[in-house]
């Protein structure tokens, strides 16, 4: 596992994938399944994700305000789609499922290792909507499997996405979005676009 910066880091989760959201409390860490992760800002690095309130990742998060989001691979749909649709109120999920853990490097929470990619954070702030609370948190620590992560995951990770229900699909390769150029009819005319950070999104 290799730390690389914040910023780099939001890719993790640019392609939607699933995440396994770690809280820790009085000494007992949690972990539960989410796929309403996004990143929201790039100075400093932000992250959000959407908790229902009745969840006990909602009350340990409400009390430390610490987060690790790691990101599982294909051979942890098991696991993930437990941690999804069973709540650490009754069971102590990473015991169960014997998930190896490690010390987070700036947070209480314990980081996966199972997983190919962490993202360390603080929550900076809550709000209801609907049934759910939003939390938005700053990322302090990325840290990756440097098989699977170079500048963006490689092909051999295979990162989970939810479709639903029971259902996941995971990444079937990547597509280099500069080898398939638009034909000049609908290119913009030449210095229409100067501006560099529309250029160069995260
Ligand atoms: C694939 C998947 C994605 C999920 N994503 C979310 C999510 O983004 N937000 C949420 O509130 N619950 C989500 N859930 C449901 C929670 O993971 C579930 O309620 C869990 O039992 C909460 O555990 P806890 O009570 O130990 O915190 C998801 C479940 C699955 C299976």
């Amino acid at each position: 596992m290799i730390e690389i910066p914040a910023l780099m880091g939001l890719r993790m989760i640019n392609d939607g994938s699933v995440s396994l959201l770690s809280t820790r409390f009085e000494e007992k860490t949690n972990v539960c399944t989410l796929s309403w992760q996004t990143p929201l800002s790039q100075d400093p690095p932000m992250v959000g994700f959407s908790l229902a309130p009745s969840s006990r990742s909602h009350d340990f998060l409400r009390q430390t305000g610490e987060f690790v989001l790691s990101i599982p691979d294909a051979s942890l749909i098991a696991e993930t789609h437990f941690c999804g649709t069973h709540t650490g109120k009754i069971v102590d999920k990473i015991r169960l499922m014997e998930l190896r853990t490690m010390r987070a490097r700036r947070v209480s929470p314990l980081l996966i290792t199972n997983c190919i990619g962490h993202l360390e954070g603080v929550v900076r702030s809550w709000q209801p909507i609907g049934d759910r609370v939003f939390y938005t948190g700053e990322v302090l620590t990325a840290l990756v499997e440097p098989d699977c992560f170079d500048a963006g995951w490689k092909d051999q990770a295979q990162t989970l996405h939810h479709l639903g229900g029971d259902l996941y699909r995971t990444a079937g390769g990547t597509l280099h979005a500069g080898k398939f150029p638009l034909p000049m009819s609908r290119t913009p005319q030449a210095g229409l676009f100067d501006n560099p950070r529309e250029e160069r999104f995260l």
